[in-house]
């Protein structure tokens, strides 16, 4: 059975990331006895809207949709065109149009890797941010009014829906079911946000009583990110809105020693549209043109996707070849971010070695 899997590569960084994702893939593919065509698209990215004057042509939809899943780098690049322009008009276009409503994004300390926090060893922090992915603040309904007088005013509401609360929280819990601890914390701010969020919190409680086992614990959206430092080993499934969601899931990964390995896995459960598979991390202009951007976000989304196609043993043995290679703690290969002088390169290659056994 061939699986066929859309390629963009976006901006920055995602172009030098992206390479290495697609060598690690063809490593565990070959290994693996799995069919992947890649097919490469040039649009979603800020130099396809420099020459078209939009990041996607108008029948992307109808070109992507019949893929397996989307495999994507980093897009934005915010002296070319603004952020809000490219990345609505491309990344947040497929997380809803494809109903792409969850965003699961794991958070691991990794052997070899020194955490920010001390004292932190491997084992310490593990866990999975689940993020709500299509709707809540991320939201189309607002605008602005009175623009240039002094009365100036701009709304954008939240938007939350039952269906769109409860499908994440179930898809949540039930992967607290299948976690050892099986501990699910809820991110409101209900104190605050005096409707949405006792909306939320509400929908957790009733979800909650479907799943006995399951120990539920929730906080504010402030204490949380100071948990997340003081004790991030009290978390295992961390639930959340869109935005709560996505400052979690920077914050974690950074509490892991380092933004560049975290991986994201932008999910239709369904099936009825393409999943898309991408690094938590941006563009990274900061970096970009220098060969030096962690690739491991990006090879461990791969992973994130071969699993997510049914091979459970292939994105395994992808996340073995990470760990190794990462607790070899071999300066020449590791990048400058996990404290080497390797490149994206010479990292990639070896993680694909790995996986090639
Ligand atoms: P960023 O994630 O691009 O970079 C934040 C910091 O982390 C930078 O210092 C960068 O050098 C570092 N970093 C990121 N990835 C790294 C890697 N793989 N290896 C080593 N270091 C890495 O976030 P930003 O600076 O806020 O955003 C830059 C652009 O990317 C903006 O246009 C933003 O909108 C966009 N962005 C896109 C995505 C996405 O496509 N999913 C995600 C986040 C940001
Ligand atoms: C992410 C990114 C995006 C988000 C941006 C680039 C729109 O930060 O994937 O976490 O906020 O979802
Ligand atoms: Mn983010």
């Amino acid at each position: 059975m061939t699986h066929r899997i859309a390629v963009i590569a976006g901006d920055g960084i995602g172009t030098e990331v992206i390479p290495e994702g697609l060598r690690a893939l063809e490593a565990a593919a070959k290994r693996f006895n799995i069919d992947l065509d890649c097919q490469t698209f040039e649009f979603g990215s800020c130099d396809y809207y420099l020459e078209h004057g939009k990041m996607l042509p108008d029948d992307w939809f109808e070109q992507l949709k019949d893929f397996d899943a989307l495999f994507y780098g980093a897009v934005g690049w915010p002296e070319k065109v603004p952020d809000h322009i490219s990345l609505w008009g491309s990344l947040l276009q497929f997380r809803r149009r494809f109903d792409q409503y969850i965003n699961l994004r794991p958070c691991k300390l990794m052997p070899g890797i020194k955490s920010p926090l001390a004292g932190r060893q491997p084992g310490d922090i593990d866990f999975y941010v689940v993020r709500e992915n299509t709707e809540g603040e991320y939201s189309s309904v607002g605008g602005k009014m009175f623009e240039g007088t002094d009365r100036e005013v701009v709304i954008q509401d939240t938007v939350m829906t039952r269906t769109g609360i409860d499908r994440v929280l179930k898809y949540a819990f039930d992967l607290a079911q299948t976690r050892p601890r099986k501990k699910l914390t809820s991110a409101t701010k209900s104190n605050g946000i005096s409707i949405t969020m006792p909306y939320w919190d509400e929908r957790v409680e009733a979800m909650a009583k479907g799943y006995p086992e399951i120990a539920v614990d929730k906080f504010h959206i402030d204490i949380l990110t100071a948990n997340f430092v003081l004790h991030p080993d009290w978390f295992d499934v961390v639930v959340g809105s869109n935005l709560f969601g996505d400052i979690l899931s920077d914050l974690g990964p950074a509490c892991t020693g380092t933004i560049g390995i975290a991986p994201s896995a932008n999910i239709n459960p369904e099936g009825k549209f393409p999943s898309l598979f991408e690094p938590v991390h941006g563009s990274a202009p900061d970096i970009a043109g220098r060969g030096i951007a962690n690739p491991i976000g990006q090879i461990w989304s791969g992973a994130m996707m071969l699993e997510h196609l049914g091979y459970q043993d292939a994105g395994d043995a992808m996340l073995k070849a990470i760990e190794d290679v990462l607790a070899s703690g071999d300066q020449g290969v590791l990048t400058p971010d996990v404290g080497g002088q390797g490149t994206t390169e010479s990292l990639g290659r070896a993680i694909a070695e790995k996986i090639a056994g």
